[in-house]
């Protein structure tokens, strides 16, 4: 027996079925970076028709004509800038003409690493607030104005599921003495937003629990990109499980949250950090 979103049992489902997520149309903004191409391939491999987001429309272009041609379902791909709520009203506006309904969001735009602001690399004392504010305004005002826009429509079908992607740095400090003389630096503020982030995911999941909408974190750890191989050595020594993660690892978490195989599952962190955060 599986149990669906709306809680209703169904009979005859296998345990394999409840991770199928056919017919269901699914939003992942970021869709352009690195681990957006690879929850657009895990949805899409799941049975999902999916709307691949960015402020770089064309690489999602590229990843959207590339996924129609591999598999049954259909791609879009979309221009979004997410700290704008006028950009989301038109996401969901050119969702719902094309496909008539929307139930996965995936918060996974971001200011990171590779997508950097202007002073990203700034020290604490010398961290402009500019830089503050932007990061703040695309990693927790863009999630926010997602969960609100999508959020509605998945409120009016009392149905579906919002996915956050937060960090590791959100629930425990990077650890400074990683950083020197290898090029990378983790700012403030990105910490701060992705903490914002694991609040926001836990507030919306208690509040729209009883209707059906479930709201869930993942929280990846060092995610491997072309590192210095000075950091990526200092990773591996400080991680449990001695390496970065491959991105193609974050994929089970994603088709878990987003399928009926969590229906019970809502407000929680799903940690996937090779162990760091274990000791
Ligand atoms: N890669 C890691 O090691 C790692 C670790 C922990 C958490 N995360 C989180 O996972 C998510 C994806 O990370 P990634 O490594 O793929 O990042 P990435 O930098 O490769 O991709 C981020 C994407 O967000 C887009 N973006 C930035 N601002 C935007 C805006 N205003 N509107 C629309 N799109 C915008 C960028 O164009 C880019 O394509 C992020 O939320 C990140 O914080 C990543």
């Amino acid at each position: 027996m599986a149990v669906r979103t709306d809680g209703q049992i169904q009979p005859h489902a296998s345990t394999q079925d409840m991770f199928r997520l056919d017919r269901h149309v699914a939003i992942v903004t970021g869709a352009a970076g690195l681990l957006g191409e690879q929850h657009a391939l895990a949805l899409s491999d799941a049975g999902a028709h999916v709307v691949l987001v960015d402020r770089d429309v064309e690489t999602c272009q590229q990843r959207a004509r590339q996924i129609t041609e591999h598999s049954q379902v259909k791609a879009l791909a979309l221009s979004c800038d997410v700290t704008k709520k006028s950009s989301w009203e038109d996401v969901l506006q050119q969702v719902l003409s094309e496909f008539g309904r929307v139930d996965v969001l995936v918060n996974n735009a971001a200011f990171t690493t590779q997508s950097r602001s202007k002073n990203y690399d700034r020290g604490f004392l010398e961290f402009p607030l500019e830089d503050w504010n932007q990061i703040l305004e695309v990693n927790l005002a863009g999630t926010f104005l997602g969960c609100q826009v999508i959020g509605s429509e998945l409120i009016k079908r009392r149905s579906g599921s919002i996915i956050n992607l937060a960090s590791l740095y959100g629930v425990v400090s990077p650890n400074h003495r990683l950083y020197p003389g290898t090029g990378i630096h983790q700012p403030v503020a990105y910490s701060v937003s992705k903490a914002g982030v694991l609040a926001l995911t836990r507030y919306l999941a208690t509040l729209w629990a009883d209707q059906g909408v479930r709201v869930n974190c993942i929280t990846p750890g060092g995610v491997f990109n072309g590192h210095a191989e000075l950091f990526a050595t200092r990773f591996g020594a400080l991680c449990p499980s001695s390496r970065m993660a491959r991105p193609d690892e974050m994929r089970g978490a994603l088709v878990y949250l987003a399928s009926s195989a969590s229906s019970y599952c809502t407000g929680h962190n799903l940690v996937v950090d090779g162990g760091w955060t274990a000791w």
